[in-house]
């Protein structure tokens, strides 16, 4: 199949960035959220990607002007999934959110058009039971900053369709990706070893074997990490990080606990750069983008 038009859903942090591959890539489209604040917050995001991209000399004003043309937003889902031949959903790690976002597209979208789930844990077979497409169902999972980093993990679930997989690889494809291909379990295989460090360097905060400055420069440097795990948590959102690891426990035990700390952090509105204040303080960061 030939794959035009890509609705996102959900704007937030994934969300605006996978919109922006998207765009970027020539593909018209619709980026979808129930907030108006998120759209606008993802309108700033565009421009300023964009324009930055520009004058480190990564993409041309050509290109720049292509995002411009290609991307529209709206809070109709209904609508705009009637036209759509792909969607990519980035609605909080919630089931119910997801369920609830899948029930209306499923509804609404032609039958032909395949669904994915940037979801960083749960089950592509469970989310696709969601739908009435399994066949046309997987996890296309992204990571952060979205227009930086070079994978996606491709899940299967159960009743995957290798036509689906292929559109899937040439959707990746055309926005400059590589993909490796995952059987379902969760946490897949990234996220699993992410969140297992990340809610570590947590413990060590709260038991107080180091400053948060320095365990993440111990394991940057010691272990050759681009990131610490505390500021890496700072950018996926703390909120985000302990939703994968209330899961992750859920499904794969009791290592995956999530530590009190990041519980408290959270229960605290401290989510991390998207917020302001997590780890870190970046209320001085000019780059930050409020919700
Ligand atoms: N943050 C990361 O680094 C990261 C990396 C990979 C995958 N993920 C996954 O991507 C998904 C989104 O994460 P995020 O960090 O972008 O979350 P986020 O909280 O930043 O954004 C979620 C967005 O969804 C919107 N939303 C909520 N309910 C909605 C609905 N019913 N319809 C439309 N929009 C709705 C919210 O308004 C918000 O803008 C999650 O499944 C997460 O696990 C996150």
């Amino acid at each position: 199949m030939t794959v035009q038009h890509i609705t996102v859903v959900g704007a937030g942090v994934m969300g605006r960035g996978i919109a922006y591959v998207s765009a970027l890539a020539g593909y018209t489209t619709t980026l979808v959220d129930t907030s108006q604040v998120q759209l606008d917050a993802a309108l700033h995001f565009m421009n300023k990607t964009s324009q930055k991209g520009v004058s480190l000399g990564k993409i041309t004003a050509e290109q720049k002007g292509r995002v411009k043309e290609n991307i529209s937003f709206s809070s109709q889902l209904e609508e705009v999934v009637s036209k759509t031949d792909f969607l990519i959903e980035a609605v909080p790690e919630k089931r119910s959110i997801k369920q609830h976002v899948l029930e209306v597209a499923e509804k609404y979208a032609p039958s032909e058009a395949i669904f994915t789930s940037n979801t960083s844990t749960i089950s592509p077979t469970e989310l696709a039971s969601y739908t009435k497409r399994p066949e046309k169902f997987a996890v296309m999972h992204f990571f952060n900053p979205v227009h930086l980093m070079q994978l996606i993990e491709i899940v299967k679930g159960l009743e995957t369709g290798q036509e689906a997989i292929a559109a899937i690889k040439e959707v990746a494809s055309g926005m400059g990706k590589d993909t490796v291909e995952v059987n379902e379990f969760p946490g897949f295989v990234t996220s699993r070893i992410s969140a297992l460090v990340g809610n570590e360097a947590f413990h060590m905060l709260q038991e107080g074997v180091a400053s948060a400055e320095h365990i993440d420069k111990a394991i940057k440097l010691g272990l050759n990490y681009p990131m610490g795990p505390l500021e890496l948590g700072d950018l996926v959102g703390l909120d985000t990080r302990l939703n994968n690891l209330k899961y992750l426990h859920e499904t794969l035990g009791e290592k995956y606990r999530p530590a009190p700390l990041l519980e408290q952090y959270v229960k605290a509105g401290r989510l991390g750069r998207k917020t302001g204040r997590g780890v870190y303080d970046y209320t001085n960061e000019e780059e930050l983008i409020k919700k």
